[in-house]
């Protein structure tokens, strides 16, 4: 099925040049195809979908074919067949009035609403959004998808049994087909168990859209979204780490980095950052500084402001000022 449709587009664009440059004489292939489209249109005859689309048909196993729900393209089609037969009634909730389309299958454009990746999103989205303006795609208006010009459809995959980006283990392929540099990020040695879906992209994104002012995270603010699972760096502390209360993402790369655990910047210049000379081992260069004098304390080991100050998330200790406890 796949192998003809690009040979019945030419076809028919082909048609469409000869017409327009009034050249006389069709090539026999293409008076065929119109002979038989023209013979099925004026005799009204109707093919089930199924016997050109049969691939398409997995849908029916899916929630959208479920029959005993009132709310779903199954059963709102009722009766609604172009082909009278009730399998087919419920492509048109998705696709349009299909009756032309039906009738003359080879002439392209007759089907109103296409889900392919050049096709307009707008027409697209309002399809699904028919049924699906719920509390849940409130945020779709405005999100950063939205406005860029995406479909419903550049995501789920609605005739696969099983749409792979709802799925935890297969996501993150969908979401590579566009995000490709976030592919790299997870292959890098410290990350969030991603490949092995043990979580998924939309653990912390919201696809269609959120209220968060960047990111489009599941929460207001980064800190908000890693609290969900890391529920101990929320505190309340004594002793807070400022940068960690203000921004998570101020030390981590929550996609994926070379410095474990996710450190965007090794040690000690993660830290150096922020924290400039204060005359102590901070200033890791200045050797004179550390005591003894010339050579590294035995705890700077690796270079880790962490060896000492272990509590940089904040803490609890009455004598954590520091964050050494
Ligand atoms: C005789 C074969 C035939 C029959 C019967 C037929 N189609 Fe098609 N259909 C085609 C061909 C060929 C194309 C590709 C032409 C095009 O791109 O417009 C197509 C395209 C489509 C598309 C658009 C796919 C895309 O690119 O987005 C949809 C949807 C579709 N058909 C649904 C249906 C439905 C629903 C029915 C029954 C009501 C039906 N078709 C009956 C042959 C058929
Ligand atoms: C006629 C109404 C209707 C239309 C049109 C419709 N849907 Fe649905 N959809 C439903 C119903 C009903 C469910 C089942 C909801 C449930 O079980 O809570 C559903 C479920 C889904 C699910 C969840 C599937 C799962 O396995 O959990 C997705 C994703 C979805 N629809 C996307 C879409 C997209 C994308 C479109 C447009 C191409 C669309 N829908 C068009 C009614 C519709
Ligand atoms: C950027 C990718 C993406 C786009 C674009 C997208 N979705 Fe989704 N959708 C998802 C993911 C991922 C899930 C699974 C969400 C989860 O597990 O929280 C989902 C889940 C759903 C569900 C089932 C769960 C629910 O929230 O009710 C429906 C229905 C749905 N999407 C409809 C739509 C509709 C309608 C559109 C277009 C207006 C759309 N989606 C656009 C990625 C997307
Ligand atoms: C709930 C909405 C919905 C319903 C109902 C629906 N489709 Fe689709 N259709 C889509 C979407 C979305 C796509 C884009 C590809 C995908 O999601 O797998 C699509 C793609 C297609 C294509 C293009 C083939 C391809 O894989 O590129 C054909 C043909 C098609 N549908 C036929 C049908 C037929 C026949 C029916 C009825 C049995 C039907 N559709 C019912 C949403 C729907
Ligand atoms: C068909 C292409 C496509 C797919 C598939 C896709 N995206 Fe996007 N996404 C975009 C485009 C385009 C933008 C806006 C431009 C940009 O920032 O790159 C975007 C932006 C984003 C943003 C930035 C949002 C913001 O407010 O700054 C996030 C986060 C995102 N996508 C996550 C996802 C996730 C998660 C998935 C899979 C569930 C996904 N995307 C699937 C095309 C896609
Ligand atoms: C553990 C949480 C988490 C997971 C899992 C996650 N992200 Fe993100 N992502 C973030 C945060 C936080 C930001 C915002 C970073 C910032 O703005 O500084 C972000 C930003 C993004 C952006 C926008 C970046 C930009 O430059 O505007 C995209 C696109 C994105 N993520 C895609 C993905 C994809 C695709 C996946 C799945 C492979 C994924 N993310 C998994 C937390 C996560
Ligand atoms: C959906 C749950 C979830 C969310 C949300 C989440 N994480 Fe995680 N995080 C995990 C899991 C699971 C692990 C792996 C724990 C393990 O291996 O013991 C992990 C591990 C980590 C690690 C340690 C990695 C290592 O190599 O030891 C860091 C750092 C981290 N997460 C930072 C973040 C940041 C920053 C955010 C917010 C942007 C965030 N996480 C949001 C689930 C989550
Ligand atoms: C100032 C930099 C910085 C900020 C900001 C920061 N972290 Fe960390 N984080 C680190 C360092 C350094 C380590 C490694 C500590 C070590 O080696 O002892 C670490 C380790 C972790 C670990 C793994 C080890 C553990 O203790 O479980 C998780 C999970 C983590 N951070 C989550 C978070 C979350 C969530 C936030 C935001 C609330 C956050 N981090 C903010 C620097 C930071
Ligand atoms: C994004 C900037 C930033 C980064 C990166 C950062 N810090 Fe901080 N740190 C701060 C701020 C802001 C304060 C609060 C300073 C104040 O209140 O005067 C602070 C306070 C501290 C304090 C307590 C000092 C005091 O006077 O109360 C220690 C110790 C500390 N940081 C250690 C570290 C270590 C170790 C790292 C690397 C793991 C690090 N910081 C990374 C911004 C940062
Ligand atoms: C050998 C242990 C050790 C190492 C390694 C270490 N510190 Fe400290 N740090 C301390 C102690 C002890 C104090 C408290 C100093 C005091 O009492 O005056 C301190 C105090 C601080 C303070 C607060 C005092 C001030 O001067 O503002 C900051 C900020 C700080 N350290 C940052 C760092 C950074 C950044 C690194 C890594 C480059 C680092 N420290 C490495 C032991 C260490």
């Amino acid at each position: 099925m796949n192998q003809t449709i690009p040979k019945c587009r030419a076809v028919v664009v082909g048609l469409a040049l000869l017409l327009a440059s009034g050249l006389p004489g069709l090539a026999a292939a293409q008076k065929q195809d119109v002979a038989e489209g023209r013979s099925r249109a004026e005799s009204g005859a109707t093919k089930p979908c199924i016997e050109c689309h049969e691939g398409s048909y997995a849908i029916a196993g899916t929630k959208h074919g479920v029959k005993g729900d009132p709310r779903t393209p199954e059963a709102t089609a009722k009766g609604k067949s172009v082909t009278d037969d009730p399998g087919d009634a419920m492509c048109g909730a998705c696709h349009g009035d299909l009756t032309a389309h039906n009738k003359t299958p080879r002439v392209a454009g007759l089907v109103p609403v296409s889900f392919g990746k050049k096709a307009p999103a707008e027409p697209q989205n309002e399809a699904c959004l028919t049924c699906h303006q719920s509390a849940a795609r409130i945020t779709w208006q405005g999100s950063r998808h939205e406005r860029a010009q995406q479909s419903c459809a550049s995501c789920h995959r609605l005739h696969a049994a099983r749409d792979p980006v709802t799925v935890a283990e297969t996501q993150a392929a969908i979401c590579f087909e566009c995000h490709k540099d976030r592919r790299a990020e997870i292959y890098r040695m410290s990350t969030h168990p991603l490949k092995s879906g043990f979580i998924a992209c939309s653990s912390c994104h919201a696809p269609h859209g959120s209220s968060s002012s960047r990111g489009s995270l599941i929460k207001d603010t980064v800190n908000e979204t890693c609290y969900t699972c890391h529920a101990k760096m929320r505190g309340p502390f004594l002793w807070e780490h400022r940068s960690a209360q203000d921004d998570c993402s101020n030390c981590h790369n929550p996609h994926g980095s070379n410095n474990t655990p996710m450190l965007k910047v090794r040690m000690p210049y993660l830290c150096q950052q922020c924290h400039q000379d204060t005359g102590h081992p901070n200033s890791v260069f200045s050797g004179n500084q550390l005591a003894p004098a010339g050579a590294q304390n035995q705890r700077f080991v690796a270079n880790s402001c962490a060896n000492c100050h272990m509590k940089v998330h904040g803490s609890n200790h009455p004598s954590g000022a520091y964050l050494l406890r």
